[in-house]
């Protein structure tokens, strides 16, 4: 695998980005950085780029893949119908971090799409991501570039961690700017719908459409009967090597419960993190205690998340107990991932 690093301020990044180009031209793999996480690049229009990727990730075969553009142009190529709410949206919000759902053309290959007659497409507004997909020339599929089941990838160094050795290139740009992965909004029926919420909340969303609905999964426990529509939605991601548990209420009540649980797995030989903000750090005991950032601050918590859910694995924590967050604007993508991690895992403090 090369790793190269890249700032497109500098003449040398040019041949950064054609190096990334030819490969993704010739079928191979590339990891680059957008905006919300790092993504793992094939051609989405070559069947066997999109098999490799499944391979290199470990992903479930019916999990699609995301097809990312650099021009608005771009999107007749593969897209059958393009309504006019989402003709509003794209206005709004491409490029940036939202993924809508289309139904497709037939020069999309069935690999990139799981089966479905639908396709997930994102124009991405980091400037790395933009000059590569333009230089391929290609409709890039990228799903985040971890191993299947981890915490998607914030930086270069995560991406080098689940994938050296599995990919042909991995392209440095820095820190991932927003941490949590795209909105995905089904845009092929009449009335919009969320299937993951990201940095493009509800209330923006309506602000430009009107209407959206929720995909109901989004805030439950998936079940038979909450069978979420996006398929990738419905598996336990995001999750460390340790059990995560979150705990709930007034904050001097949940830094007790947090304190009294963290004792009685301490004296069980456990390793105990806690995830905690700057606000409320000093109020706990365990062997580790990370800050996710200011609570005043979401953006901060959302770009954080991952990168410290990676950290706890690293110093070899068994369980980690995590404070909550509101819900509202983009507290719904924090509070989503965090749900997943601790696999619905709730405690209430009392
Ligand atoms: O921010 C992002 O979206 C990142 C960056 C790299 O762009 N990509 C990403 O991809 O998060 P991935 O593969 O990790 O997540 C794609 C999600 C999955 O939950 C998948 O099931 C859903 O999109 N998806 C893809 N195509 C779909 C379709 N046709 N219908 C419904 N859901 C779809
Ligand atoms: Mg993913």
């Amino acid at each position: 695998t090369i790793v190269a690093k890249v700032d497109l301020r500098q003449a040398s990044s040019a041949e950064v980005i054609q190096t990334a180009a030819k490969i993704l031209q010739e079928g191979g793999l590339v990891a680059f950085p957008t905006e919300t996480v790092y993504g793992l690049g094939g051609n989405g229009l070559d069947s066997a780029a999109c098999e490799k990727i499944y391979l290199a990730k470990g992903r479930p075969s019916d999990n699609p893949l995301i097809l990312h553009i650099s021009e608005i142009e771009e999107l007749d190529r593969i897209v059958a119908e393009v309504s006019p709410q989402a003709r509003a949206l794209m206005d709004a919000f491409w490029p940036g971090p939202l993924t809508m759902i289309f139904k497709k053309k037939d020069i999309v290959p069935a690999k990139a799409t799981g089966g479905l007659d639908t396709v997930a497409v994102r124009f991405p507004n980091h400037p790395v991501a933009r000059a590569i997909i333009r230089a391929a020339g290609l409709p890039i599929a990228a799903p985040s570039a971890n191993s299947s089941g981890k915490p998607s990838p914030t930086r270069a160094s995560h991406v080098e961690y689940d994938l050296n050795g599995k990919i042909d290139m991995i392209v440095d740009g820095g820190a991932a700017e927003w941490g949590l992965e795209s909105t995905i909004v089904d845009v092929s029926d009449e009335i919009p719908m969320i299937l993951r919420p990201g940095a493009v909340t509800k209330e923006m969303i309506e602000a430009v459409v009107g209407q959206v609905e929720i995909d109901p999964a989004i805030l439950h426990k998936p079940t038979a009967d909450f069978k979420p529509k996006a398929p990738g939605m419905k598996y336990t991601h995001y999750s460390p090597k340790a059990e995560v548990f979150l705990v709930k209420g007034e904050q001097t009540a949940v830094a007790e419960r947090i304190n009294a649980l963290a004792a009685a797995e301490r004296a069980a030989g456990k390793k105990v993190g806690v995830m905690a903000t700057e606000e409320t750090k000093t109020l706990y005991h365990a062997d580790i205690i990370l800050s996710l950032g200011s609570r005043a601050k979401p953006e901060e918590i959302g770009a954080n998340l991952f990168k410290t859910l990676r950290k706890f694995d690293f110093l070899g924590v068994d369980v980690v107990y995590s404070e909550v967050f509101s819900e509202k604007g983009e507290g719904m993508a924090i509070m989503n991932r965090l749900n997943k991690a601790a696999g619905y895992r709730v405690l209430e403090a009392e």
